[in-house]
């Protein structure tokens, strides 16, 4: 029925047919307008690289580092609440394929496999991803869990302070208090390949939560106890004491703002992420690719910058390293392989930036990724 996925695209439509839409849409929806969530991909398509010939395009390397460690390309898998709702076991399965592609994967707080349930089945070290909630003993506990399951990196959320509002999940009653309709049930039925997944495994709730909501331990409870605990009071200070409780590599992700960018190079972090959380928080503020070249200009070195947001091909890799990023992240267009094949799906995603990225760095002239710098842009569009 469906050819060989040779886009990210391609994914996106086998995802879409493979399950059901109210986790479907709850990957593929931005805030609000969605105006920055299709600004951060139509960005990319404003940015023109330059066409070299007659260099010397034999032995290639994509080989490179984020806060460190090596990395097979500047790629790392974003952390993705509900990740495994679009497949079973979708951590496990996504953070597997990265392992063996060579990248890190991050694991969101907001994940159906737990902290525990990922260590049990990789062999190197994955990343995991910090929501502060209100309740700090809880918070205290999460930096534990992830040092005991000896995790390479905290990545601190600093975006979600208070949910933005997507529509598509209201109308699919993917909101807090969930409201489960006979839509669902038919929802759920009519993607029949997914549901039996589903009944095989036993993680289908929020793992890392199960045990400290004083709620039930079903996936609508928990939605409502966790939208509570965001804590709008999120303050530089707090940034302070996780560190010091971690007391291993931290990057700061959701910075879209030079300023902002300066106080967090202060925190002595290792990392920021340039992020707008994917177009799902604040709907209107700029795409993270037009407002990557400013934050680098601003910090000038004082920390490694990473960026995320839009990217749908090895192109746009190339374009954000050029601009200054050391490292990128992806969140769709794996969620979009492992919705539409699995693991396989995961590992399809990142072969296909692969091969865009190398391909397209030796047609700008270069060897190396190390070497890739604002040279190879012709023209910024925004
Ligand atoms: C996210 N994102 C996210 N970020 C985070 O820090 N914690 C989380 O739990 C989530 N959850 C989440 C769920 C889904 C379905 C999406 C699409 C995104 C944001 C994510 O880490 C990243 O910033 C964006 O996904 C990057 O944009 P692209 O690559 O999806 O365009």
């Amino acid at each position: 029925m469906f050819s060989e996925p040779l886009t990210i695209a391609d994914l996106k439509k086998r995802a879409k047919w493979r399950v059901p839409k109210m986790f479907y849409d709850y990957a593929d929806s931005g805030a609000w307008t969605e105006s920055t969530y299709r600004a951060n991909e139509t960005d990319f398509a404003r940015i023109n690289l330059r066409q070299r010939v007659l260099v010397d395009m034999t032995d290639r390397s994509l080989e490179t580092t984020m806060i460190g460690r090596k990395v097979s390309m500047p790629v790392a898998l974003a952390p993705t609440g509900l990740c495994g709702m679009q497949h079973a076991d979708g951590e496990i399965l996504a953070a597997q394929a990265a392992e063996e592609a060579g990248v890190p994967f991050t694991l969101s707080t907001m994940s159906v496999c737990s902290i525990e349930d990922v260590a049990e089945h990789t062999k190197e070290p994955f990343w995991f991803q910090l929501y502060v909630m209100k309740d700090r003993g809880f918070v205290g506990d999460l930096i534990d869990r992830a040092k005991a399951a000896n995790c390479g990196a905290l990545v601190l959320t600093l975006d979600l302070q208070i949910l933005g509002q997507r529509h598509k999940d209201l109308v699919n009653g993917l909101s807090t208090p969930p409201k489960f309709t006979p839509k669902h049930v038919w929802q759920v039925g009519t993607r029949p390949f997914w549901a039996l997944e589903m009944l095989q495994t036993k993680r289908r709730t929020f793992r890392n939560i199960v045990g400290h909501a004083p709620a039930s331990s079903d996936l609508s409870s928990l939605a409502v106890w966790t939208a509570e605990q965001f804590d709008p009071k999120l303050s530089w200070a707090d940034v302070d004491w996780i560190k010091e409780r971690w007391g291993g590599p931290l990057i700061l992700k959701g910075v879209l703002d030079a300023e902002d960018a300066k106080m967090a190079a202060k925190t002595g972090a290792d990392a920021i992420i340039v992020s707008n959380h994917g177009g799902r928080q604040l709907d209107g503020a700029r795409s993270s690719i037009s407002v990557l070249p400013e934050i680098v200009d601003a910090v000038q070195g004082d920390i490694e910058i990473h960026m995320d947001g839009g990217i749908r091909s090895g192109q746009d890799v190339l374009k954000a390293r050029a601009l200054g990023a050391k490292g990128t992240y992806i969140g769709r267009p794996y969620l979009y392989g492992l919705g539409a094949m699995g693991k396989k799906g995961v590992t399809r995603a990142l072969d296909i930036i692969r091969k865009e990225l190398d391909v397209t760095m030796a047609l700008c002239g270069k060897r190396d990724i190390e070497e890739i710098d604002r040279e190879i842009i012709a023209k910024v569009g925004f």
